[in-house]
């Protein structure tokens, strides 16, 4: 009985830095207004601990703390630990672009190493984008039209060199009659 008794007694496990932290839509090219989803998981100890997001943005120089994002566990025996998951949305903005975002177990998110990163978030700006689009629609339709215009001029060539004729003044009738 007291072998039992030791067996199922769990000693306090310390928590660890969070092994992933991953954005759900890793190809995603994500604009203003987009969601973006972060998944954050890793062993949050016994007693089991909470997850806490941060979020630095450029040029600021204080991250700001989420604390009220809910962590899910899930119990490992064979490590008398838990295994806590956590998921943060976060509806992005222009200030967003290169933001890093971390997440840790609350009691080590002060202590850097513990911290885990994410890779800087690339947000387009709509106006970029808009620049982008207007650039090319200058340079791609007189482009589409040129194509246009030159292929019709090569089926109205195919067309007088396929009439077999020697003769000058058939040919260009024809032309103008095309043309109009
Ligand atoms: C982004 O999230 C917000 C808040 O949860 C929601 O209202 C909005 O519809 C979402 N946008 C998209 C594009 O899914
Ligand atoms: C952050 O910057 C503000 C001004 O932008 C300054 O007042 C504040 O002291 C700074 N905080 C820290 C922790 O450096
Ligand atoms: C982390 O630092 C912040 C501000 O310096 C402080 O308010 C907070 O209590 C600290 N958290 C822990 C777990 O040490
Ligand atoms: C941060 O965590 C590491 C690993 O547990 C530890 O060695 C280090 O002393 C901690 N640093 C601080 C400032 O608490």
């Amino acid at each position: 009985m007291s072998l039992l008794v030791i067996l199922s007694f769990c000693f306090t496990v310390p928590p660890e830095k969070p092994d992933t932290l991953y954005m759900k839509d890793t190809f995603a090219l994500f604009k203003e207004t987009d969601n973006a989803t972060f998944i954050c998981e890793g062993n949050v100890g016994n007693p089991k601990g909470k997850l806490i997001w941060q979020t630095q943005r450029k040029g600021e120089n204080v991250s700001e703390v989420n604390t009220d994002i809910q962590t899910d566990y899930i119990k490992i025996e064979k490590y008398c630990s838990y295994v806590g998951m956590s998921s943060l949305t976060i509806t992005l903005s222009d200030k967003d672009n290169q933001a890093v975002i971390s997440c840790a177990e609350e009691s080590l998110m002060n202590n850097t190493t513990m911290v885990r990163y994410s890779q800087p978030v690339n947000v387009l700006s709509t106006y970029i984008i808009g620049i982008v689009c207007g650039v090319l629609a200058v340079i791609v339709i007189p482009f589409v039209v040129w194509i246009l215009y030159n292929h019709k001029r090569g089926l109205i060539n195919k067309r007088n060199n396929s009439t077999e004729t020697n003769n000058p003044s058939l040919i260009t009738p024809q032309l103008t009659k095309l043309s109009t």
